[in-house]
Order: structure tokens, then C-alpha cells, then sequence
């Protein structure tokens, strides 16, 4: 055989994976292959493999009898809307995907390349998690993969797609990443199955149930977005990627936008309803005053009373984070405070300018929140707003109150523009809740109570107080929003702000 022919038949047994039986069992389940998922992930014709021939090492359990080059992950790099892209995908078809020597050290090899090249890293993970023949080894090469998720972190982002049975070690790596997609009713993620769990706890539990798509998605807050299958997942991916910048010192691409800057929308000033009890969807507000209403929204089944994603003002990328009314009257509490959380250090971490809007009318109360750890939770949303240094503009719509008023991008958490609209309210408490306090004692009839309602909302419950002090640096008209947050982001463009001298800060984990 000529070596032409050799290396053709090396690159044929690559791609052939596990074999046509198993590739047609992976299609039957409704996934896609490995290769059909990157064609779809990466711009046409962008792909450029890497690490094509190489092969397991093992020579246990009959595995010298089983080699197939690549050795079932597929890695290397491409472009996604012309931008670069290091992409790897476990080929389940060969040893359920799972990970090996070898194969780790491709991705320790990519992943090594994203660093060096600034740009990011994406992971479509289809998995049984450590190969069980090659023991120790394989843990060894999760761990180096572990370690350089974490090192990564912040410097470039990483996005996981889960889009098969992910276990072991298959779902750490993702949890370590930037943004975790889920496929719906093919995806799962656990770190022991259902099997172990039903010996060791007794508890009957289906695989859908312990770690579907839509648990993760909805009750463990694992995964940030559900996608309908392998195609949508991976359209999904290059929308968000459009959002994001390479790496922590470029910026996020620009868009050209013909949303005018200036435009103003009369519906805000109707939008907060007149009695302050009564709910309203703050995704609105924040679909009327973004570029064109477009907002990728990111967590969206969990934690619903925070709203976080991405959208752009001026046709650049900024965050969103926004208490919404709608969903348990926009409380914190311990869920949204870590969703929070996490969205506003990605968003320092990558140089994205963070958009606030307010309505909460505070902490949820509770023992379930306190046991929980609501005070070490919401101070995580707290710690991640005052350490954040890229530029940083609130809009108080409705409520602000207590300690929430303080945490959700206050003046004093150095948060760079502060707006309110004329509804705003900001004070220790709301009026029912203060009257009850001050004049438990005094007062002795509901008309007396009313009364005193009536004298605190008056005094207290306006954006005028604060903006007297400086606190607000604006009282602003609903409908100019978007021109006056647009002022303001363009105003601190070149905006440089410091974090004093440390090895890092210890956020109360
Ligand atoms: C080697 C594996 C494998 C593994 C699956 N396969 N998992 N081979 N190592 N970890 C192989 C199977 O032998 C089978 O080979 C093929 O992949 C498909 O697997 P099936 O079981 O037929 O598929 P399915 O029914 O869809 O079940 C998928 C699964 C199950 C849920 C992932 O295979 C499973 O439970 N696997 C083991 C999961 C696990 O415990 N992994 C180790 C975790 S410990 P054939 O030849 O029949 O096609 C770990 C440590 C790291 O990861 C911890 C770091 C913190």
C-alpha cells in the first residue's frame, strides 16, 4: 500500500467513527453525529481538524483489538460568522465517548491554543465520562482538562453543549464553563445515574428527571439554555457567540444599527402600572429599549424574578440584568441572587458594560431563604456588582428597596450613571411595611393606619429624595431611556476603573 493510500484509509477510519450501526443507532435517539454537529456549529468549509490519527494507548481489556484514529474526539478550530472558533465533540459512537489519554490530551492541546490565540473555546459533549478501561490515566487527563477550564476562565470564554448522556467527569468540565446548553429529551447530566442512586439512597428516579435538559435548566440552574434539538443547539450557539468578545482584552464585535439612538417610546411611560402592588413584565421594558427589541436571554427557566442576557445599545454588546415584577413581585432570594451573580463577573471578567433595571421590592423573606444562606447568597450579587469595573448604568423603574436598593447596581457600589424614573421608589421599606414599625403602638383604627400610609408613600416613596443627594443622577422620562442610556454608555466608552492590588478577593462561596 502506498503511503497516499495509507494515510486515505487512516482518514476514512477516522471519520467512520464507531461505525455505520452505531451512527445509525445516535440518529434513531434524534442526535446528530460528532462531524454533523461541528458542520453545522462552524461557518461552511471552515473546519480545520486537528489530531486526526491519533490513537488510544490502552492495551487492557482487549482494547488493542479496538482502535479507531482520533480515537473518538473530534478537535480543532474554525470560524463562526467569520470569527475564530476552537471547537471539540465527542464522537459517541466510539466507546460511548468517553474520555481517554489521548483524547485529553487533544483537548489540552486546544485548549492551549485558545489561550495562546485569544479565542474561544466551544465543547459539544456527548459522553459516558471517564474510559473505564484506561482508569487512573483517564482521571489524570480529566483533571488536566479541569485545570485549564479554570485557568481559561475569564480569559477566553467557554461554552458547553450537552447533547447526549453526560456523566463522571463529563459534566465538571462543562460546570466550570461559561454557559452550559442542554439539548431537550437526548441530553442528560449527572454525576452518578440512576442505578448508583437507587443502591445507595433507595430513590427511584428517571434519567429525564435526574438530569434532563429541563431539570437543569429549571431546578438545578446547571445549564443556561434548553434547545429543541442537535440544530437548534447549535444555531444557538452562534447567536450567543455573536454577542461575545474573543477574549478578555478584545472587544465584542460591533453591529452596525439602524434602531436610531435617540428613539424615543411613549409606551414606557404607561408601563409601571398606577397601583404599585400590581405586576408587570420588565422584559418588555427592556425589549422597548435595547437595538431592534433583540435580547437573548440567558437562564431564562431559572430564577424567572431576574432577568439576565445579552443585547446592544448603539450596536454594542451590553449585559442585562433586571428584577422582574412579573415573577414573585421581583424579589432577591437565594436562586436569582446566584444567577445574578455569575452573569455579572462574566460580564466584568469579558469587558461588557452592564445595563441594570430595578423593581424589587426586596429580599424574599422566609425561613427556606434564611436557613438556605440568603445572606451569604445575595451577598454574592452584591460582592459581584461592587467589584465589577466595566462601565455600569441603572434604571430604577419602579421599587428599590433595603437592602436590594443597595445591591442592584446602587451609586455607592460605584455603578457609573443612575437613572430613576418618575415612579421610582427608594427607601428602607415599602409604606405599609414602615407604618407598621414606627407606629405599632400609636395607631388604633384603619383610617389612622391609611393615613400614615398615605403621609409615608408622599415623603418616601419617590426617586426625589436620592436624587437630591446625588444618589440618582437623573430623574428621567420613561420614554427617553434608550437615548439617555445610550448617552451614557458612550460617555464611558473609555472608561478605567481598578481593583486594589490582591492576589484575588474571596466571594462568599
Ligand atoms: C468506556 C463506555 C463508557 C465509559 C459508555 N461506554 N460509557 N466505554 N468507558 N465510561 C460504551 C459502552 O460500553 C457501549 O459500548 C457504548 O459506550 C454505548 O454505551 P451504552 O451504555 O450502550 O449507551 P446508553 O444506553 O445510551 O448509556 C449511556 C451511559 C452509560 C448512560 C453514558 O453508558 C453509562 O452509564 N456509562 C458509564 C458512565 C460512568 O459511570 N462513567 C464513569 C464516570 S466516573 P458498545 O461497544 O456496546 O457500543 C468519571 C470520573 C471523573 O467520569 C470524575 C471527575 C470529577
Amino acid at each position: 500500500m502506498s503511503t497516499l493510500d495509507e494515510l486515505r484509509r487512516r482518514h476514512a477510519n477516522a471519520e467512520a467513527g464507531g461505525g455505520a450501526e452505531r451512527r445509525e443507532r445516535q440518529h434513531k435517539e434524534g442526535k446528530l453525529s460528532a462531524r454533523e454537529r461541528i458542520h453545522l456549529l462552524l461557518d461552511e468549509g471552515s473546519f480545520e481538524e486537528l489530531d486526526k490519527l491519533v490513537r488510544h494507548r490502552c492495551r487492557d481489556f482487549g482494547m488493542e483489538q479496538q482502535v479507531i484514529d482520533g480515537d473518538g474526539f473530534i478537535t480543532g478550530y474554525g470560524r463562526i460568522h467569520g470569527r475564530l472558533a476552537y471547537v471539540f465533540a465527542q464522537d459517541f459512537t466510539v466507546f460511548g465517548g468517553s474520555l481517554s489519554e489521548t483524547n485529553a490530551q487533544k483537548i489540552c492541546k486546544l485548549m492551549d491554543m485558545a489561550m495562546k490565540n485569544g479565542a474561544p473555546v466551544i465543547g459539544l459533549n456527548d459522553s459516558g465520562g471517564a474510559r473505564i478501561q484506561e482508569g487512573v490515566v483517564s482521571l489524570a487527563g480529566y483533571t488536566d482538562i479541569f485545570l485549564r477550564n479554570t485557568l481559561a476562565s475569564g480569559v477566553v470564554p467557554q461554552i458547553s453543549a450537552i447533547m447526549g448522556p453526560c456523566a463522571g467527569g463529563a459534566v465538571y468540565s462543562p460546570a466550570i464553563t461559561d454557559f452550559v446548553f442542554m439539548v431537550r429529551k437526548t441530553s442528560y447530566m449527572f454525576v452518578t445515574g440512576p442505578d448508583v442512586i437507587k443502591t445507595v439512597t433507595h430513590e427511584d428516579v428517571s434519567k429525564e428527571d435526574l438530569g434532563g435538559a429541563t431539570t437543569h435548566n429549571a431546578t438545578s440552574g446547571v445549564a443556561h439554555f434548553e434547545a429543541a434539538d442537535d440544530a437548534d443547539c447549535c444555531a444557538r450557539i452562534r447567536e450567543l457567540f455573536d454577542y461575545l468578545p474573543s477574549n478578555n482584552a478584545d472587544p465584542a464585535p460591533v453591529k452596525s444599527c439602524s434602531d436610531p439612538a435617540t428613539r424615543a417610546d411613549t409606551a414606557l411611560d404607561a408601563i409601571v402600572p398606577a397601583e404599585s402592588n400590581q405586576p408587570y413584565d420588565m422584559k418588555e421594558v427592556i425589549c422597548r429599549v435595547v437595538d431592534d427589541g433583540e435580547f437573548l436571554e440567558v437562564h431564562e427557566a431559572y430564577a424567572a424574578n431576574i432577568v439576565v442576557g445579552f443585547a446592544r445599545m448603539d450596536g454594542r454588546t451590553v449585559g442585562v440584568v433586571a428584577n422582574n415584577p412579573a415573577v414573585l413581585a421581583g424579589c432577591l432570594d437565594i436562586n436569582s441572587s446566584l444567577k445574578g451573580a455569575r452573569f455579572v463577573r462574566f460580564c466584568d471578567a469579558f469587558g461588557i458594560p452592564i445595563l441594570t433595571f430595578e423593581d424589587v421590592p426586596g429580599f424574599l423573606p422566609g425561613t427556606a431563604q434564611e436557613w438556605g444562606g440568603i445572606i451569604k447568597h445575595g451577598a454574592k450579587l452584591l460582592y459581584a456588582y461592587a467589584e465589577a469595573t466595566v462601565p455600569k448604568v441603572t434604571v430604577i423603574t419602579r421599587k428599590a428597596y433595603g437592602g436590594a436598593y443597595c445591591v442592584m447596581g446602587s451609586k455607592h457600589l460605584r455603578t457609573d450613571v443612575n437613572f430613576a424614573w418618575p415612579t421610582a421608589e427608594i427607601a428602607v421599606m415599602g409604606a405599609e411595611g414602615a407604618v407598621n414599625v414606627l407606629y405599632r403602638r400609636e395607631i388604633t383604627d384603619d383610617e389612622a393606619r391609611a393615613a400614615k400610609i398615605a403621609g409615608y408613600k408622599e415623603r418616601f416613596a419617590n426617586p426625589f429624595i436620592a436624587a437630591e443627594r446625588g444618589y440618582i443622577d437623573d430623574v428621567i422620562e420613561p420614554r427617553e431611556t434608550r437615548a439617555r442610556v445610550i448617552g451614557a454608555l458612550r460617555m464611558l466608552r473609555n472608561k478605567v476603573d481598578t481593583m486594589p492590588r490582591k492576589k484575588h478577593g474571596n466571594i462568599p462561596l
